[in-house]
């Protein structure tokens, strides 16, 4: 972020207070602020009662062996009897959970709660017969499908913590993860529909299979497209219609340990190996739970909630799946692509449901911004109340745009700050409390103790900008990276003792409100999802032909950032160079990582700008990808190599 970047954002003068009608009746209120702030144990319990529980906890929090939290330390909860039975108990069985959109026109499914206890119990009975039992670890490798919730919550009600891998990666990205795990069993389609034509999935599953030597007992298949030509190992692999649906509707569910593992999530650090984000029961349902309803302002009875993310990313774990279930709200679920089959298909969705609450990434309205107002506009957006934001900073015209056009210049617009690591949103306005600013994440929420501090971890001043950290435990933080302890301790509390160190970059404006301005890690973000440069390195650097690699993210006007990649060729490539090579290493980080961290651009060069202890310069690397005038060079220990890779920057690269 430029200096330049940064004054523009401190005179950002538009302010959008909350609708009068919005703010009477909101969830959350300003009093929640001090209310929290005084009694900050007390506030999480209130939260807390908000969930059905077995035993109640002794303790809301146990922060005595930090950085190892327990939260509601005693009591005892299970996720699906929350998102579920709950609900039917409540008299609210005729509901729908999920109106479930396919990307195919006319493929559709009204999930009601009653039915979604049905199938989750079902999906249950399913594991249990496959061998699961409490603590085992089930892969999910599933396009959006109600299958895929269906597992997640059947999962969820055992005990056996699923690990959801987004579609979008490798045969070995998918094998990495199933062996550090130790997943047993992977839950898998065909395939999914991707504009309009079927993509395998389970082709992926079986090399990741052949990889892990045993380790995976079961491999359970919704047929989803119908593919003919898949592969069938008949030790191994069941069709979900035979063996699901001979089910029981019946489970008896157990109540597990508030501290039981829900689930892990993998996600890129500054490694190249990624990280098992471990969340657990309690905390985290109660972290989602309260901030689905206080941040979307969610009236359960009433609302029509859409968030478009995908499921196996945190944001659809914790906005799709377990928040608003835990609330008993009615969602829209949509497998596709926006753009298929027309560029409308979204704002149809939402005219034909009714949505009235809609969460998104800021890459997406970028393109939509792109494509013209024209198209929204043809369709009746009218119900929409909350519009939602997330995955990375949403630049002001964007915010305005998405206000205007999608919110009819009046419907407040929440950008959410949050990660993987911390489950649950952190910093966001509250659509009935807070007057926005256009691209800012405004104050942290309730409850939440967040701060911007300086090198030595000293707040810094209204004005300034710096580190964003987390001063206090929240519920639905990880707990660790998952058989990484000392992992989790470097990474996150090393920094400043007891401090929770995010990544991010951060700036506090006149008035104390918080712009988060981007990870100031080795960590990419490219469309809101998130990269590493060094794993993309150690893939490129795998490759025969390649002696040495850097990746950098180069702002991108569409995507946030793009991946850029220099790469210096062995003797052995024989001064190979040209399109031909280029497309074979984007190929081969296709295969090792996955589709989306393709190199948008790569560079053949020479030599690579280091400094005199050997630590390549990404800054400089930065500036030609983003065609900016190199930085002080004087650091290097050979200042001519930039001129070498500049003159390089015409041939051997590659624009998609
Ligand atoms: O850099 C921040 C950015 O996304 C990172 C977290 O990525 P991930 O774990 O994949 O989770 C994405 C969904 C929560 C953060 O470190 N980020 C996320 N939300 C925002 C954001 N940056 C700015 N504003 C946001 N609202």
């Amino acid at each position: 972020m430029t200096s330049e970047t940064l004054s523009n954002l401190s005179h950002e003068e538009r302010r959008f207070p909350p609708p009068a009608d919005l703010a009477a009746a909101a969830n959350v209120k300003a009093e929640a602020y001090a209310a929290a702030s005084q009694d900050f144990e007390g506030f999480w319990a209130t939260q807390a009662d908000r969930l059905d529980w077995g035993q109640k906890w002794d303790r809301v929090l146990n922060w005595d062996n930090p950085p190892f939290a327990k939260w509601f330390e005693g009591g005892t909860i299970n996720a699906a009897v929350n998102c579920v039975d709950r609900h039917v108990d409540a008299g609210n069985g005729d509901k729908v959970a999920i109106h479930w959109v396919g990307e195919p026109e006319d493929d559709t499914r009204d999930i009601t709660y009653a039915q979604l206890q049905d199938e989750v119990n079902k999906a249950t009975n399913a594991l249990v017969s496959l061998g699961v039992t409490k603590g085992d670890r089930v892969a999910i490798y599933l396009p959006m499908i109600p299958e895929c919730v269906f597992t997640m919550l059947a999962c969820a009600r055992l005990g056996a913590p699923h690990t959801v891998i987004f579609g979008g990666f490798s045969a070995d990205a998918l094998a990495s993860r199933i062996t550090d795990c130790g997943a047993k069993v992977v839950v898998t389609s065909d395939g999914g529909y991707r504009r309009g034509a079927p993509s395998a999935l389970k082709p992926a599953v079986d090399e990741a299979v052949a990889k892990v030597d045993g380790l995976v007992e079961h491999v359970l298949v919704v047929r989803r497209t119908g593919q003919d030509d898949i592969a069938w190992n008949d030790d191994v692999d069941v069709w979900w219609h035979e063996l699901v649906e001979q089910q029981s509707t019946e489970h008896e569910a157990e109540l597990h340990d508030a501290e039981h593992p829900l689930y892990v999530m993998y996600t890129s650090g500054t490694t190249g190996k990624p990280k098992g984000i471990l969340h657990t029961t309690g905390g985290y349902l109660v972290g989602t739970s309260y901030t689905h309803w206080a941040v979307f302002d969610l009236k359960p009875e009433t609302d029509v909630y859409w968030c478009t993310a995908d499921v196996g990313w945190v944001t659809g774990h914790s906005y799709m799946v377990y928040g608003p279930l835990a609330n008993g709200a009615t969602q829209v679920m949509y497998e596709g692509v926006p753009d298929a089959p027309h560029k409308g298909r979204w704002w149809e969705i939402i005219e034909k449901y009714g949505v009235t609450i809609f969460y998104t990434a800021p890459t997406a309205i970028r393109t939509f911004m792109k494509w013209g107002k024209e198209i929204p506009d043809k369709f009746d957006l009218s119900s929409v109340r909350v519009l939602g934001s997330v995955g990375e900073p949403i630049n002001p015209e964007a915010y305005v745009w998405y206000r205007d056009t999608i919110g009819a210049g009046e419907t407040p617009v929440v950008d959410t700050w949050w990660q993987t690591e911390t489950g649950q949103i952190l910093i966001s306005p509250l659509p009935g409390v807070t007057e926005a600013k256009p691209g800012s994440a405004m104050t942290p929420l309730p409850g939440i103790d967040a701060d911007v501090v300086n090198d030595e971890g000293e707040s810094v001043p209204d004005g300034s900008g710096g580190y964003l950290v987390l001063r206090k435990p929240w519920p639905a933080m990880l707990r660790t990276i998952w058989g990484d302890d000392e992992r989790y301790k470097d990474t996150y509390w090393s920094r400043w003792p007891g401090v929770y160190f995010a990544g991010d970059g951060a700036k506090k404006d006149e008035d104390g409100d918080i712009w988060v301005l981007g990870r100031v890690d080795d960590v990419m973000n490219v469309s809101g999802h998130r990269l590493s440069t060094t794993e993309i390195e150690s893939a490129l650097v795998s490759h025969p032909k390649v002696a040495e690699a850097a990746v950098v993210g180069a702002a991108d006007e569409m995507t946030g950032q793009a991946v850029c990649a220099f790469v210096i060729l062995r003797e052995s490539a024989g001064g190979e160079s040209g399109d031909a090579l280029v497309q074979e290493l984007r190929n081969h980080v296709a295969k090792e990582i996955g589709a989306i961290a393709k190199p948008r651009q790569i560079l053949i060069v020479p030599e690579l700008p280091k400094t005199r202890s050997g630590k390549i310069m990404r800054r400089l690397l930065r500036d030609v990808a983003e065609k900016r005038d190199i930085g002080d060079v004087t650091t290097l220990a050979d200042s001519s190599v930039m001129n070498l890779i500049q003159s390089g920057m015409s041939s051997g690269s590659s624009d998609e």
